[in-house]
């Protein structure tokens, strides 16, 4: 059995109460389209329930009215222990104005929370970055760039976190964060939608999973099945189509669903809701001082 993920049992979520689409940023959200509120709650409750009962732990910010996108927190910034024992967190620069003003709720908290914090760009100055395209795996963060982050970005991620950051991009209008086409399971294993990828990106992420679970664009976009999170050997995801069932328990892991139909309205899942706080440099990725960048 390969080793289970170390990070993954400490995450920061959004309140939905002001979850709504107000706007359409991705080919999910249609503004004619409205979540009900009490059943995007109950499922969000549910959620944070599962981590919990999992061992994991939640923690809560508090959600703006003016940012009805808030609930997808993984975008709030990337946040990591790093080498000197330092939290820190690069906070999203959301490629869409209609999400900045997340940013100035996420660095209030983290600041409160005893994080450091730095930006690739603020107020639609400098390179977009947007947190749910960027995984720590097999030695490396793995990011996504096109649709929301910008490549340049990558390099102040690179720098910031002190880690070697290998670049893929994102071609798929529908997978517009590579949370939505990729989902590290354990130290060897993850699940990829290469058809979210340009060839050459595609060929290095698969290359770069030693046994890479392969998903169909029609797998991804309909099920949401990369968007979920791993606490030890329990995989928490939205839907699990059957053709991919009994792959992941042959590998060991205990397949939890939640029921998420109502956050799919607005482009997310189980993943986006939730942003990990317990990625340590050093440990999930090797530290590489003063950082480095890997194109594909
Ligand atoms: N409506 C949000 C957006 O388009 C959804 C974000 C989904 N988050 C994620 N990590 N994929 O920005």
């Amino acid at each position: 059995m390969s080793t289970s993920l170390a990070w993954g049992r400490h995450y920061l979520m959004t309140e939905p109460t002001h979850y709504r689409i107000d706007y359409a940023i991705n080919p999910f959200m249609d503004t004619e389209i409205q979540p009900d509120p009490a059943r995007a709650r109950a499922q969000w409750d549910t959620l944070k329930a599962t981590i919990e009962e999992l061992g994991g732990r939640v923690d809560v910010i508090a959600p703006r009215e003016d940012s009805p996108d808030m609930v997808y927190a993984m975008n709030l910034g990337f946040a990591a222990t790093l080498a000197d024992g330092r939290r820190h967190a690069l906070l999203s620069h959301m490629r869409f104005p209609e999400r900045r003003n997340e940013t100035r709720s996420a660095v209030e908290w983290f600041a409160a929370n005893g994080w450091s914090t730095a930006y690739v760009g603020k107020d639609g100055v400098g390179p977009t970055f947007e947190a749910g395209d960027v995984f720590p795996f097999a030695g490396h963060l793995v990011a996504g760039t096109g649709p929301r982050t910008d490549e340049m970005a990558l390099k102040t991620l690179a720098t910031e976190m002190g880690v070697r950051v290998m670049s893929v991009r994102t071609t798929h209008a529908g997978m517009y964060h590579l949370d939505l086409a990729f989902c590290p399971l354990d130290e060897r294993r993850a699940i990829v939608c290469p058809d979210a990828l340009a060839p050459e990106s595609a060929e290095a992420l698969l290359d770069l999973v030693p046994e890479p679970l392969v998903i169909t664009e029609e797998e991804a976009l309909s099920t949401f099945a990369a968007n979920s999170i791993v606490i030890g050997r329990t995989i928490v995801m939205p839907s699990c189509p059957d053709r991919i069932r009994p792959i992941l328990e042959g590998w060991g892991f205990t397949i939890r669903i939640v029921e998420m139909s109502e956050l799919h309205l607005g482009g997310g899942s189980v993943r986006c809701v939730t942003n990990p706080l317990d990625i340590v440099v050093g440990r999930d990725v090797p530290v590489v001082y003063g950082g480095e960048v890997i194109p594909t």
